[in-house]
């Protein structure tokens, strides 16, 4: 690629990305048509280097595996090094250190910060914080607005488009961070949605009052078969064990849904089945080797979307502001 950038012109440089309503609809899609351009670099076909020089800290204060880890081979597949925290336990944290000193300190290690924690409203505390741009990699039941970006690249290159698409957000959207922000940008970008959940699981009322505003046709279908039967996308999550405040209550909901052949029986012939992963039983395996399987397509596009991301925000300069 020598000198010249896949990274779209856009006002993104040194930009933080908080929630997916940091970004506007035309920016969210030139960093789609420049994950588009990234594929044959994360694939290493082909070779750029504009973070050559340039340190990318992940702070990663919950577990994680495809979100760290494919971040990490964007920054390497761009020629950039990281730092990383992949364990809490293994930081000052365990004596007692702020959030914010920790991000504070970090800022002056890395040229930018990718940040995972459990407390929703910590990456935007994070950002404050920082003198370098900070990237939300998932706050609690907050956000994930990378996430998001790669789910509507798996869509896009699908379908080869986002709007009037029907897409069922089906498991735990009261709790789900991936849905928070996956909601918007499909309302965004005018695609109807279809919601499925355990009663007990809705997507939260301030969340679907802005998917009202932008126009969205939304409606709650709460049986799996009907909902599938005329989807375009079967967006399926993960009960966020972890998130409820009652061991209870989530052994009410739990294993209350699951994707199999027979679910699918029915679906269009086009249908794709997306998942942030991990899966925890919600799509048996049989489903791998069907058609409609796009699950692991959607975790390998997420390093070439976070390329994109990554290049336009730590283009040169790379200072904040
Ligand atoms: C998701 C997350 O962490 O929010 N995983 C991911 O980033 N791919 C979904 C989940 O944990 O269920």
């Amino acid at each position: 690629m020598g000198g010249a950038s896949v990274a779209p012109r856009m006002s993104l440089r040194g930009r933080d990305v908080i929630s997916i309503r940091d970004l506007s609809r035309e920016e969210i899609e030139e960093i789609l048509a420049a994950g588009r351009r990234m594929i044959p670099y994360a694939e290493g076909s082909k070779v750029s280097r504009p973070l050559a020089d340039q340190i990318v800290a992940m702070a990663f204060f919950e577990p994680s595996t495809r979100t760290r880890l494919s971040f990490e081979s964007a920054v390497q597949r761009l020629g950039g090094s990281c730092i990383t925290i992949a364990d809490m336990s293994a930081t000052s944290m365990r004596k007692g250190e702020s959030l914010s000193d920790t991000i504070h300190m970090l800022s002056g290690y890395a040229d930018a910060i990718v940040i995972r924690h459990p407390n929703e409203g910590s990456a935007r505390l994070a950002a404050r914080v920082s003198a370098k741009p900070v990237l939300n990699a998932g706050d609690g039941a907050g956000q994930h607005p990378t996430q998001t970006l790669l789910d509507l690249a798996t869509m896009q290159e699908a379908f080869g488009t986002l709007a009037g698409l029907r897409v069922v957000l089906l498991g735990d959207l009261r709790f789900g961070r991936t849905v928070h922000s996956l909601a918007y940008a499909l309302a965004l970008f005018g695609a109807d949605l279809v919601l499925t959940s355990p009663p007990t699981l809705g997507l939260p009322e301030e969340l679907k009052a802005p998917l009202e505003h932008l126009g969205a046709k939304v409606t709650t279908e709460p049986d799996i078969a009907r909902a599938v039967a005329d989807a375009d996308v079967l967006y399926v999550t993960r009960i966020q064990k972890e998130r409820f405040p009652d061991e209870a209550e989530y052994r009410k909901v739990a294993g209350s849904y699951r994707i199999d052949a027979s679910v699918l029986a029915h679906a269009k012939p086009r249908l794709i089945v997306m998942h942030p992963l991990p899966r925890a039983g919600e799509i048996a395996a049989e489903v791998d080797a069907t058609p409609h399987a796009a699950y692991f397509r959607q975790a390998f596009l997420a390093v070439p979307v976070r390329m994109a991301l990554l290049d336009a925000v730590l283009g040169e300069p790379k200072r904040k502001g």
